[in-house]
């Protein structure tokens, strides 16, 4: 039995070896973006950590194998899509994100699962996700109405 411990604790310490690159690289406010307060309160609270630069740490966040699964996450939904580098992100790119956005919100896709279960605060109610729908819904007009008209206009 203590062979069994020992060979645990010896593989979640060798683990801790492989730390994955956190970082949280520097906003350029011309390019991040702002929108209302209410809005910007709710991406705060329940999207900036995966997709933004403005992601905040908690003291888990080195310890193997969480570390692996929030750097995964932090990649990818930069990635996706990324609130801080918004007036960069191409418009056709942005449609497609944007519907998506308000699909995810609405069937409880997004925020993650695994990450609500340690952020409590940031489930979305049903006022939430009426207020990011109707932005969603907004920039989507501002880009030039849905994604079926984008595309009719590039055709
Ligand atoms: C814990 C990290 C995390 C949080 C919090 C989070 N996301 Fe994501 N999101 C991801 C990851 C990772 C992806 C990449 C695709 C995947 O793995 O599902 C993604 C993908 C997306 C996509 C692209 C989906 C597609 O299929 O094209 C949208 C849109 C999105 N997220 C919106 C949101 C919104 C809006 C919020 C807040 C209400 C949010 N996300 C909160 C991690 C997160």
């Amino acid at each position: 039995m203590k062979a069994v411990i020992y060979t645990v604790l010896g593989v979640f310490a060798l683990m801790q070896v492989i730390r994955p690159d956190f970082n949280t690289p520097p906003v350029d406010p011309k390019v991040a973006l702002h929108a209302d307060p209410k809005v910007m309160t709710i991406l705060k609270t329940s999207c900036y950590d995966c997709h933004s630069s403005q992601t905040h740490y908690p003291w888990y966040h080195n310890v193997a194998p969480v570390s692996w699964i929030m750097a995964d996450h932090i990649t990818k939904g930069r990635q996706a899509i990324d609130f801080s580098n918004w007036a960069n992100i191409d418009a056709s790119v942005k449609l497609k994100r944007l519907e998506r956005a308000k699909q995810t919100v609405h069937n409880d896709m997004m925020p993650k699962h695994e990450y609500l279960l340690m952020h409590k605060n940031a489930v979305l109610n049903a006022h939430d996700k009426q207020i990011l729908d109707q932005f969603f819904d907004e920039q989507i007009k501002a880009l030039g109405g849905s994604l079926t008209t984008m595309k009719a206009i590039n055709s």
